[in-house]
């Protein structure tokens, strides 16, 4: 017979290599802290209930105990031939304190067990991460306030378009991340669903108490359906999806600064601490960081998709396929932590270029709407203003000058309407100041805006896990 938990019925040894194939112990051991805590709170409620009895329970949970120290401690001897964490902490108990810890999987199955550990470990790092999109939109709002009074192109097409205060352009970024973090609230609501009691799929005769359980365990709702507890991975989906957005949004920051800190654009010096240099090149900062981050993005778009492949075809219940939803998941969530940080570091050290962003916006044709905007205003139709002012661009264009270098006279020649204060829509560090609409770049809707930043601070999506 064979030495594994499950060998009643075999006769052989399994194959080493099927050993190593099946196994998930390299990157479920991870799990063990929850898989403890998920223990702890079923076998008590087996007690309370009188599956077993109320010294078995305590048998048991001290053993649980020991193993939670052994594991912490790094003792705990991890065996592959064990197949999975679940089996080796079982193992392991019996091994401490004899059959009676065979009572531990009473009603239940690893296929409820593991979807447990799953849902603890996720509603723990949503909390971890949330806090840490927090921290990069409060650098981001911090940055907007610093530099309240610095003004850069805005861009369409990549071609420069209307000047922009930098705050308004980071604050972008801020509101990106708030709709993440709103996300997060329908990821943190699905995954607060409790499947222990599903057992392998069709639930269990035992007279179990689910709800105590979930109370345990801080959770905010039960599963309704066994065969559905068992077979959902739809919360790790969601999680993948909310990533995938979050990682986009950082993704076009990284491309910001990449382009911001060549020489080209001149706008920011990331710092020394978050660049690296070349190995042949002396004179090289390269943003790694942000060019990494860039990249990073593709895996986990990758573990999204690998995921969503991997339950497509899927037959209701459990099968060994969900075994996959793990390492793009771990990966997923070590790949955020490791970045968010990571951000917020860029943008709070960044050093900001102001002269060279006003000269960006000074020796261009920013200005060109607001001089368009400025016949309408006087009366004439905007389609008709927005010729006007192209023939007056091609017109600067050819004699290598720029809008505000053209005095009335020769301003006159393209419209009458034109008068003396035309000077004044023309100052293109000004013409930012002019959009006063909410959410416009004026340093007064700005203000605004900032304020409604800070009050969306204060909402938090998940719920911290004891
Ligand atoms: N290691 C398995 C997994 O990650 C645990 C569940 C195994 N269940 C089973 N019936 N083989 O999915």
């Amino acid at each position: 017979m064979s030495e594994k938990l499950w060998g009643g019925r075999f006769q052989k040894d399994t194959d080493k290599l099927v050993e190593k194939f099946t196994a998930s112990l390299p990157f479920d051991q991870r799990l063990a802290e929850e898989d403890v805590k998920g223990s702890l709170a079923h076998v008590e409620m087996l007690a309370r209930c009188s599956v077993i009895s109320a010294e078995e329970a305590e048998k048991i949970s001290a053993g649980l105990e020991e193993i939670r120290k052994e594991i912490e401690r790094g003792e705990f001897p991890f065996d592959l031939a064990l197949e999975d964490i679940h089996m080796n902490i079982e193992q392991r108990l019996i091994e401490k304190i004899g059959s009676v810890g065979g009572k531990l999987h009473t009603a239940r199955s690893r296929n409820d067990q593991v979807a447990l550990d799953l849902h603890l470990y996720l509603k723990r790092e949503l909390y971890n991460i949330e806090q840490l999109v927090l921290g990069l939109q409060e650098q981001l709002l911090k940055a907007a306030h610093r530099y309240k009074g610095v003004v850069l192109p805005g861009y369409t097409h990549l071609q420069r378009a209307q000047p922009v205060l930098l705050a308004h352009h980071l604050l972008a970024y801020f509101w990106m991340l708030q709709r993440d973090r709103e996300r997060m609230q329908g990821v943190f609501a699905r995954t607060d669903l409790m499947p222990l009691g599903a057992g392998a799929l069709a639930g269990t005769g035992f007279p179990i108490d689910r709800e105590y359980v979930a109370e345990k365990l801080g959770f905010g709702a039960l599963y309704e359906n066994s065969m559905d507890a068992v077979s959902d991975r739809d919360f790790v989906l969601e999680f993948f999806a909310f990533a995938s957005l979050l990682m986009m949004h950082l993704s076009r920051l990284s491309e910001e600064l990449i382009l911001w800190s060549s020489s080209e654009f001149d706008f920011i010096e990331l710092d020394d601490a978050y660049t690296t240099g070349s190995s042949i090149m002396p004179q090289k900062k390269n943003p790694d960081v942000a060019e990494l981050g860039r990249a990073k993005t593709g895996r986990v778009y990758g573990h999204f998709f690998a995921l969503l492949t991997v339950l497509k075809g899927l037959p209701l219940t459990y099968n060994r396929d969900l075994q996959e939803d793990k390492e793009g998941l771990f990966d997923t969530i070590d790949t955020l932590k490791m970045l968010l940080p990571l951000y917020s570091g860029m943008i709070e050290t960044m050093r900001v270029k102001e002269k060279q962003m006003g000269n960006a916006v000074r020796k261009d044709f920013a200005n060109a709407t607001d001089l368009a905007d400025y016949l309408v205003r006087k009366g004439l139709p905007f389609r008709e203003a927005h010729r006007v002012v192209g023939a007056m661009v091609v017109y600067c264009q050819e004699q290598g000058i720029l809008l505000q270098d053209l005095d009335l006279e020769q301003c006159e020649r393209f419209h009458a309407l034109f008068t003396e204060d035309i000077k004044e829509v023309l100052d293109p560090l000004r013409v930012a100041h002019a959009r006063k609409v909410r959410g416009g770049t004026a340093p007064c809707a700005v203000e605004e805006q900032m304020k409604k930043a800070e009050q969306a601070l204060r909402l938090i999506m998940s719920k911290r896990e004891e």
